[in-house]
């Protein structure tokens, strides 16, 4: 595959004077794919029924004719004024039960029945108007779903859809009352429509109420994006894709993925680090014009098992972002590094955000490739460059890695149902691993307990599954050499009770969880020869041996030829240990990286990729500083 660069561009946000120049000037600058229209519903259905599609006609044309391929979106995201007319109730209900206002984006309901179907009208639309046109090469579906927390919604549709999901689900009430164990605080229910959506209780509800909800919330999406991809499919014969956001999991991606052909998300790596990440204060300074050197891969990777290998990067960020707390520019050299990163780690297409930074509105602060005056900003001089190294550098193949993690979103629903300790989550657990494999220097893969191979891994690793039961178990293993669990892995059953016959990882082990534990930040469990658990630890008791112990001697680690369980959340050097122990066992070589420098093999290249902003040398070769090298695969990585 041979990677390239595209742009996002707002055709209505220009006058139509301007098209054509900007279609030669992304030409000019090595783009070739172009996305328009996601948010431009406002200006083709003006009012209700009014098409205006003729602006969108020309400028499908004037961009297709300059020789761009079009990804078009459907409007969905946001819908216009005059839609909350004709459906008062669509606006989706927050938490307090306060509907959520116009004036913004993403203000829907996902259970509103009528919305869903102005949505599938305007697809069908679009999709009988510009789903044989030559120019248009891919399809997007909405927008971010999730984004600024919009997958949950209370509204009293959502808590009616809620009532017909659970009788899918336990067919009877008692069931119902029975898998809940509603018994407890006489919570139990005569009827399903007794049945409310969980918030506003006086104190915490019950998880396995909640995680019901979530999971309900995300079958949501999935439906509301199949409801398009239905409409579509028929009238046309490019890729369908969603756009999907950085540490986003409030609905299950790999669910809305099986109905699409690409997945594509949205890079913002030094809004991320500034909004949406847990480091401490060195690292978000060493950082502060790079992003985190983890954030970003681990996304790609992430995202391209959501597409089943086929992804893309959106939206890259070219310059300052307008809504993290503080906005500094990229460091010369971090636009193009980003790009190559997501080459190395397979994107089919790198497209920046924006094209032309925006004068008016919420995002006039947000830079663009272009100033608002038609200047080039920094950015494209990086994105032209990028162009150039990607012409010299050919095709780019992935391989399958040797090492995997399972992601799964519903866990992190179940870690949030029921923390038992703050200030730690799912996904710090699940990303200190994916560091810890990348200082290692591996090419790490993720993986969906629906989609697993049948073999292949040398190394599996599955922290925090909080629901495991012994055909996935079995699956696991079957999957690779060494399956790692733990901490918390299996710890709930699917309605959120601790399962009676015990966890089944660590039944094969002959052991049991004897108490669990929660710490605060600052508490560390020291581990005899180095490394901390921290956070969380399952107090294990049982006959198997102990590859790792606590300093009180309790078990860290257990485990037998196939399977290890981690008894806590690993700090960094812990991590680091179970990682090398790992790699003795199962025939793997590492490479250490030094801090800020990320390795990442494809079939014919091994890309090192400097996120300092100092030149590194490594194994005989200098990484510039913001620099990426790139080593053919037959000369040798060591010098
Ligand atoms: C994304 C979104 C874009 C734009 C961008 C700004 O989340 O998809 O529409 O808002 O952020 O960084």
């Amino acid at each position: 595959m041979k990677p390239e660069l595209g742009v996002c561009y707002y055709p209505e946000h220009w006058p139509e004077a301007m098209w054509a120049d900007d279609a030669q000037r992304m030409i000019e600058t090595g783009i070739t794919w172009v996305r328009i229209g996601e948010f431009a519903w406002s200006r083709t259905e003006p009012t209700p029924g009014d098409l205006h599609f003729d602006w969108l006609d020309r400028a499908i044309e004037v961009l297709g004719a300059a020789g761009l391929k079009v990804v078009l979106g459907t409007p969905t995201a946001t819908p216009p004024r005059w839609m909350l007319e004709k459906h008062l109730d669509m606006l989706a209900v927050d938490a307090n039960g306060q509907p959520r206002k116009f004036g913004s984006r993403r203000h829907y309901c996902f259970s509103h029945q009528g919305y869903i179907k102005e949505c599938t009208r305007i697809a069908q639309i679009m999709g009988e108007r510009y789903g044989r046109n030559p120019h248009i090469a891919a399809w997007q579906i909405d927008n971010e779903y999730g984004c600024h927390d919009t997958t949950v919604s209370y509204s009293h549709l959502a808590a009616k859809a809620f009532h017909h999901w659970l009788e899918n689900q336990y067919g009877t009430i008692d069931a119902l009352n029975e898998a809940w164990g509603n018994v407890f605080w006489s919570m139990e229910y005569d009827g399903f429509d007794q049945i409310e959506p969980p918030n506003l209780t006086v104190t915490e509800p019950n998880p396995a109420h909640v995680l019901a909800y979530r999971r309900f919330s995300s079958d949501q999406v999935v439906a509301f994006n199949k409801a398009q991809v239905d409409v579509l499919r028929p009238l046309t014969d490019v890729p369908l894709l969603h756009n999907y956001m950085g540490r986003e999991l409030d609905f299950d991606h790999f669910k809305v993925g099986e109905d699409l052909d690409i997945a594509t998300w949205d890079s913002y790596p030094i809004g991320f680090l500034s909004d949406r990440l847990e480091a401490d204060d060195a690292q978000k300074t060493a950082f502060l014009q790079q992003g985190d050197p983890d954030m970003q891969a681990f996304h790609h990777d992430l995202y391209r098992a959501v597409g089943r290998g086929r992804w893309w990067v959106m939206e890259q960020q070219p310059g300052p972002v307008n809504w993290a707390p503080y906005n500094p520019a990229p460091l010369p050299g971090m636009v193009r590094l980003w790009s190559l990163e997501a080459v190395a780690h397979g994107a089919e297409v790198v497209s920046y955000f924006r094209w032309r930074q925006a004068p008016f509105a919420q995002e006039q602060m947000h830079a663009g490739l272009l100033t608002p005056n038609n200047r080039p900003a920094p950015g494209l001089a990086e994105a032209r460059g990028t162009a150039d190294t990607l012409a010299g550098m050919g095709t780019v193949t992935q391989v399958q890695a040797q090492v995997a993690i399972l992601f799964d979103y519903a866990s992190d629903w179940a870690w949030t149902a029921q923390p038992q300790g703050a200030g730690f989550s799912y996904f710090r657990l699940v990303f200190s691993a994916y560091r810890a494999l990348r200082r290692a220097g591996l090419s790490v893969d993720f993986l969906s307990s629906s989609n697993l191979p049948t073999q292949g891994y040398k190394v599996i690793l599955a922290p925090g599954l909080a629901t495991l039961d012994s055909e996935l178990e079995q699956r696991l293993s079957g999957a690779c050499d060494l399956c790692v669990l733990g901490p918390r892995s299996g710890a709930i059953t699917h309605d959120f009770q601790i399962p009676k016959a015990g966890r089944p990882g660590l039944s094969r082990l002959d052991c049991d969880v004897d108490l669990v534990e929660t710490l605060p930040p600052n508490v560390h469990r020291g581990v005899i020869g180095g490394g901390a658990a921290q956070h969380w630890i399952d107090r294990l008791s049982g006959t198997g041996p102990d590859l790792l112990s606590f300093e009180d001697e309790a078990p860290a680690l257990k485990g037998d030829d196939g399977l290890w369980y981690l008894a806590g959340f690993p700090d960094e050097a812990l991590w680091d240990r179970v990682i090398t122990m790992t790699a003795q066992q199962v025939g793997l070589s590492l490479h250490q990286m030094p801090e800020g420098l990320r390795r990442r093999e494809t079939e014919n290249h091994t890309f090192l990729i400097n996120y300092n902003a100092d030149p590194v040398i490594w194994n005989g070769h200098q990484i510039g500083a913001c620099g990426v090298t790139i080593l053919k695969k037959d000369a040798p990585e060591e010098r």
